[in-house]
């Protein structure tokens, strides 16, 4: 069966999952019987374009590439312009939301509202905005068990690095005692740079001109972007309802290279990590500058890859490092949400 999508956002992430599927489209087909067809864009910047009967994802990358309107999209007589991001996700024949909108993460918004709009349709969702799962996890989750909708959101944290997947599946049967990261890749990259004697500033000028920081940085050296991760893993993974102002949150702006150096005269590292940790009183979490021994895997950490190290009662302690960011990777993430799920559909087809 064909997954009809809409993209509600194409900015450089849903361009980059546009891309992996229209290049992988054979082997998307005969090794995981995924067949794609884009029937919608809609972009608060680009305008919109719908056709049920399909949209030419060739010229809809050119028309991005080239940062021309969605306006100019060469349609048929059933080509349809002008829907406004809601009624692209309510009124189209989609039943895939791809929701890559520019969202506040402080709010959650637009994304929580496309992500109610889609699942009252019994529509499926992938997102990797991080805001409508650190901020409304539980609601937006039931609301879609009870239409039947998917909702995948993998690259809310490390990108196309599976954090999420990786435990919900793999691991599962386990007891998570305690999860700890290197989640944000901004703050990784600037520490490191810092030990090889760059300034503070330094550091932060060359993170963003590398493109890993997010528009505000503050969210990046304040630890929150990691703090909304960790909210994710906490909700998502050991299944507590945590909030962000339930994590105590140190950034790095107090960090010096001193702080570094002495770390490492100490035979440590100085790194930024989440750590969310079930104790007998509930599950805690937190989000500071951590002097790590060299025997942990997450000191030997470099650049702007994130880490992460889930202690599990079974399968003892593993660890798993990638990217954190990126558009291909990301554009990778909910290639694996999407893959699952049509794995998902098939599996409930069976039943
Ligand atoms: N600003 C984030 C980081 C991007 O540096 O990790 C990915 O969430």
């Amino acid at each position: 069966m064909t997954v009809k999508i809409a993209f509600v956002g194409f900015g450089g992430v849903g361009q980059g999952l546009l891309r992996i599927l229209q290049e992988r489209k054979e082997k998307l087909q005969k090794e995981e019987g995924l067949d794609t067809q884009v029937v919608a864009v809609s972009d608060l910047m680009k305008g919109s374009v719908y056709d049920p009967e399909g949209l030419d994802p060739e010229e809809l990358l050119r028309l991005a590439s080239e940062k021309r309107p969605l306006d100019e999209y060469n349609g048929r007589s059933t080509t349809v312009k002008g829907l406004d991001s809601l009624e692209t996700i309510r009124d189209t024949n989609a039943d895939m939301i791809v929701e890559v909108t520019f969202t506040d993460v402080k709010t959650g918004q637009p994304a929580i509202d496309h992500c109610r709009a889609a699942f009252e349709k019994g529509k499926s969702v992938i997102t990797t905005n991080k805001g409508p799962v650190a901020i409304a996890y539980q609601e937006l989750q039931e609301l879609a068990d009870k239409n039947g909708a998917f909702w995948g959101f993998e690259g809310t944290v490390m990108s196309g690095t599976p954090a999420l997947r990786l435990p919900q599946e793999t691991l599962r049967g386990n007891t998570i005692r305690e999860i700890s990261g290197i989640l944000n890749g901004t703050t990784n990259y600037m520490l490191t740079e810092m030990e090889k004697g760059l300034s503070y500033d330094g550091a932060l000028t060359k993170a963003k001109e590398q493109g890993f920081a997010e528009a505000d940085p503050t969210s990046d050296v304040e630890g929150y972007d990691a703090r909304y991760k960790a909210v994710i893993l906490a909700n998502v993974i050991m299944g507590v309802p945590l909030k962000a102002e339930d994590v105590a949150c140190t950034g790095i702006t107090e960090i010096t290279q001193e702080k570094l150096q002495e770390a490492i005269s100490e035979g440590k590292r100085l790194r930024l990590t989440a750590k969310i940790t079930r104790t007998e009183s509930g599950v805690k979490a937190a989000v500071s500058p951590e002097k790590l021994a060299q025997d942990n895997p997450l000191a030997g950490v470099q650049g702007a890859t994130n880490a992460i190290l889930y202690d599990c009662d079974l399968a003892g302690p593993i660890f798993l490092t990638g990217a954190g960011a990126g558009l291909t990777e990301t554009g990778f993430s909910l290639l694996i949400d999407l893959i699952h799920s049509e794995r998902r559909k098939a599996a409930v087809r069976q039943t």
